[in-house]
């Protein structure tokens, strides 16, 4: 007997709602619509509005010839899923990329579009502003292979093609720098690539593609850590690898040998992310200028390194460039403060918290020490330095946070 419960399920009709909508047609839709409706279809979900969550290792075929030649488009856990491949998809849409791989961090993001340009004897740039753990795989992993890293200002401009050698396969850039928060240069250098046939990278996770097109300005390769604004919430890592025309069959090869998947809680939570995306990141934005520029207005502050604002290196680059502002900039603070004030600052603060991963709705604050890694870049600055990242809490009391920890800098309370 069938269980009744089973065989009250509507099947599949359409006079069920339907929220699927064509390529073509989503691309007509405002950013919003789109960013709700990518990645679902909700006539394939029995009407539910979210995409069911698919784990598993073991697929299923039917006849000989599908499991010998890997037919059917979901053939192996490994190689993807519906729900890896919604979250491929929306990607794809909303870079406007070829294709995307995902994996289970930022960094293994970086790892693998690395991997996937150079090899033994290559000779590759990297902006000497990069994420330091990216540094850390290229002068020790990529060294080990045999490939040879040479760091560049991140502003160096028309200069850059004097670096370019016969064996020079890549051009890696972040943009805004990590700490230093340098906007590049990105159409000069994308065109010195081109006339050079050399491949370009670009770390954009802090812009999103919501508010730099990395792919419309002819980067081959872009990447961003999900576990930063995609996800939103502190509570998952995933890496987005996305790539243009040309690229895109290097990097799924790659991406294939290394069998790198995120857990697919994390690629739905990160779907799920990409809903509110916009509306985070906007209001991120807002709060974030707001208390960039009191800070610059505090006696405490020699420095407020903020992309959008004009005191920034490469402000004019981003004027240009980018659509908008994220949360994270960094503070130099006036050479007259000791560790321990610092410390008594640092330690003892309500809102913002002493944390590693950004792109959350906490604030956070953690000093950074350009000077003691980096290898071109001159750090002129003496006086402590920290990296803020702005969350989503009010920003009159992020201000009374911060009134509060520079009175303990100062030894005043
Ligand atoms: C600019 C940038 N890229 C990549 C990463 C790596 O992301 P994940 O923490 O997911 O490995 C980070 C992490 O802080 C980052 O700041």
């Amino acid at each position: 007997m069938s269980n009744p419960s089973q065989s009250a399920l509507p099947k599949v009709s359409n006079e069920m709602a339907q929220l699927s909508v064509s390529e073509n047609q989503l691309s007509t839709f405002g950013l919003s619509t789109q960013l709700s409706l990518l990645g679902r279809n909700t006539d394939e979900q029995y009407g539910f509005v979210n995409p069911p969550l698919y784990r598993g290792s073991t697929v299923i075929h039917k006849t000989l010839d599908s499991i010998e030649n890997s037919k059917g488009k979901f053939y192996y856990g490994a190689a993807g899923s519906p729900t890896v491949a919604n979250l491929e998809d929306a990607w794809c849409h909303l870079t406007g990329a070829a294709g995307t791989v995902l994996s289970p961090s930022g960094l293994s993001s970086i790892t693998i579009a690395l991997l996937c340009l150079v090899k033994a004897g290559d000779h590759i740039l990297v902006c000497d502003s990069v994420y330091q753990p990216t540094r850390v795989f290229c002068d020790g992993l990529l060294a080990k292979l045999g490939v040879r890293t040479q760091y560049y200002n991140p502003l160096i401009g028309d200069d850059l093609e004097e670096l370019i050698g016969p064996n020079t396969s890549l051009i890696y850039l972040e943009s805004p720098g990590s700490q230093t928060m340098e906007t590049q240069d990105i159409p000069t250098i994308v065109r010195i690539a081109k006339k050079h046939g050399i491949k370009t990278i670009l770390d954009n996770t802090w812009a999103t593609p919501l508010f730099f097109n990395a792919h419309g300005h002819g980067i081959d390769i872009s990447l961003e850590a999900g576990t930063k604004y995609l996800g939103g919430h502190s509570d998952l890592f995933i890496g987005l690898t996305s790539a243009n025309e040309a690229c895109w069959p290097a990097l799924r090869k790659t991406y294939d040998t290394m069998c790198a998947l995120p857990g697919a809680d994390d690629c739905l939570l990160a779907l799920r992310g990409m809903r509110t995306l916009h509306l985070r990141l906007k209001e991120i934005e807002r709060k974030t200028l707001e208390l960039a520029t009191w800070l610059s207005e505090r006696s405490e502050v020699a420095e407020v390194r903020h992309p959008a604002m004009k005191t920034c290196p490469g402000h004019a680059n981003w004027l240009r460039d980018y659509k908008g502002s994220s949360g994270v900039f960094s503070i130099v603070l006036k050479d007259a403060f000791t560790r321990g004030g610092l410390e008594n600052m640092l330690e003892n603060m309500s809102l913002f918290k002493l944390g590693f991963s950004w792109g959350g709705y906490d604030s956070l604050i953690i000093p950074i020490n350009p000077r003691a890694y980096r290898t071109i870049l001159e750090w002129p600055q003496t006086g402590f330095a920290m990296r803020v990242q702005v969350g989503l809490e009010d920003p009159e009391d992020l201000k009374r946070d911060l009134e509060l920890g520079f009175d303990r800098l100062a030894g005043k309370n």
